[in-house]
């Protein structure tokens, strides 16, 4: 039986427990899942590829059937080179429809084979993002249950702020 592949690609600058959110569910409906870090060419990364690959090592370790991994080009290449069926995306709020909306049309055109998936968040991380999580921590907010508990020193070292984080969520 053939194998169902999905790519959840993204920035991941730096990935966010609401991603860890669409991975977690995502890899309980695939087979196998890949979450591919992809150059966002309308952002400026924070961290280098290789620090938002190692975060993502870092805090997919323990799931069997998620692997990740780093290309240059386009998500829709990748995704043949994979042989996946499906990209996933996460929606959060109608904010975020347009962009995708227009992403997963042109993905479409580029190769029909390939099919967008959209995922809606947990409401309880509609508001996150990686933006907000580096404007947050740019200022020296908490950033405590933003991102997954082991990245929280590896996040915070970019940003020279002083953080004061009394309160756990
Ligand atoms: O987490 P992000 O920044 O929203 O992820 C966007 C990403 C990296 C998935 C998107 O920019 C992307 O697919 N980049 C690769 C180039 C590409 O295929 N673009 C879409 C067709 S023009």
């Amino acid at each position: 039986m053939t194998q169902k592949i999905a790519i959840y690609p993204g920035s991941f600058d730096p990935v966010t427990n609401g991603h860890l959110d669409i991975i977690d569910r995502g890899s309980k409906i695939f087979d196998r899942l890949i979450v591919a870090v992809l150059e966002n060419p309308r952002k400026n990364a924070v961290f280098s590829a290789k620090e938002r690959l190692d975060m993502l090592n870092l805090v997919l370790k323990d799931f069997t059937n998620v692997e990740v991994d780093y290309y240059q080009g386009l998500l829709v290449d990748y995704a043949e080179q994979k042989n996946a069926q499906v990209i996933i995306k996460g929606l959060r709020a109608i904010s975020d429809f347009e962009y995708e909306f227009q992403m997963a049309m042109i993905n479409h055109k580029l190769n029909p084979a390939v099919e967008t998936m959209f995922m809606m968040t947990s409401s309880k991380f509609s508001y996150l993002s990686s933006s907000i999580v580096k404007e947050v921590a740019s200022y020296g907010g908490c950033i405590r249950g933003l991102v997954p508990d082991i990245l929280y020193e590896m996040v915070l070292s970019k940003f020279e702020a002083d953080v004061k984080c009394d309160t756990l969520p």
